[in-house]
C-alpha cells in the first residue's frame, strides 16, 4: 500500500486525503508550523500548500524528498491581478521543482480539480478527473491507483512537460472562477 504525506491542513490537503483515505491509502499531514519537524515518512508526498511556499518547504526537506514522488498541485498564478502565471513563459511550478529535487519524481496533479470537486467526486454530473502529468511512469501509476481507489478517475497527461498546459487550465479555471462564470463545485470536466 502506497503511503502519503501531505503538506498543509488546507482546504485541498483535506480533499485530496479524503479521496486517498477513502481508497486505503495511509495518509498523514504536515501543518505549517511542523514543516521541517515532522519526518516525511511516507512514498509519495503532496505539496498541498500556495505556490509562494513551495520553496521554503522543497528547502526545509530537500534531503528527505529524495527519492521520493513529489505532487505539485500548485496554481503559480499572480493573485493580484489574475492576469498571469509567475513562473517563467514555457515553464511551470512543476518544472521549477523538479529542478531544485532532480533526485524525486515530480508529478503535476490536481491543479485542474477545484476542491469541492474533490470532495463530491463530481463535476456536474461527471466524474472528477485528476490529470497527472510527469516523466516517471511508476510514479504517475502509482499516484493514478491510489486516486483511482478513492473513487475518482485519472488520466495521465503526459509528460512533466504538460505541467505547463495543466497550469494554464488551472489558471483559465481559477479566472472562470473568480468572476463567477463557473461554480466552485463545477469547471473542466473530462469525458474520457
Ligand atoms: N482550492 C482549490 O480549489 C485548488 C484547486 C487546485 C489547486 N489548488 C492549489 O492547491 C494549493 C493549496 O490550496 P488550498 O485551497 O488548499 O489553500 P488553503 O486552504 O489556504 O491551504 C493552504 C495550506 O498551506 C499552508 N501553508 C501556507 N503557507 C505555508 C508555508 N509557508 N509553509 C507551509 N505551509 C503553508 C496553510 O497553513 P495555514 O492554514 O496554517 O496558514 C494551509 O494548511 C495551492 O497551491 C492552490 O493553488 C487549489
Amino acid at each position: 500500500m502506497t503511503t502519503f504525506n501531505i503538506v498543509g491542513t488546507g482546504n485541498m490537503a483535506k480533499a485530496i486525503g479524503g479521496i486517498l483515505a477513502d481508497g486505503g491509502s495511509p495518509v498523514s499531514y504536515v501543518p505549517k508550523n511542523q514543516v521541517g519537524v515532522t519526518v516525511l515518512d511516507g512514498d509519495v508526498v503532496v505539496l498541498a500548500v500556495p505556490y509562494p511556499a513551495v520553496a521554503s518547504v522543497v528547502s526545509a526537506y530537500a534531503d528527505q524528498l529524495d527519492g521520493k514522488v513529489v505532487v505539485d498541485i500548485t496554481n503559480p498564478l499572480n493573485f493580484e491581478t489574475f492576469d498571469s502565471l509567475v513562473v517563467a513563459p514555457g515553464s511551470s511550478a512543476a518544472a521549477e521543482i523538479q529542478a531544485k529535487l532532480p533526485n524525486s519524481r515530480v508529478v503535476k496533479a490536481f491543479n485542474t480539480t477545484f476542491a469541492a470537486t474533490l470532495v463530491t467526486k463530481k463535476v456536474g454530473s461527471a466524474q472528477t478527473t485528476v490529470l497527472i502529468a510527469g516523466d516517471d511512469s511508476t510514479a504517475k501509476q502509482t499516484l493514478a491507483a491510489a486516486v483511482t481507489a478513492g473513487g475518482v478517475a485519472a488520466i495521465d497527461a503526459g509528460s512533466l512537460l504538460r505541467a505547463h498546459e495543466l497550469e494554464a487550465i488551472g489558471f483559465l479555471q481559477l479566472t472562470l472562477g473568480v468572476s463567477e462564470k463557473v461554480g466552485w463545485a463545477g469547471g473542466f470536466a473530462v469525458v474520457a
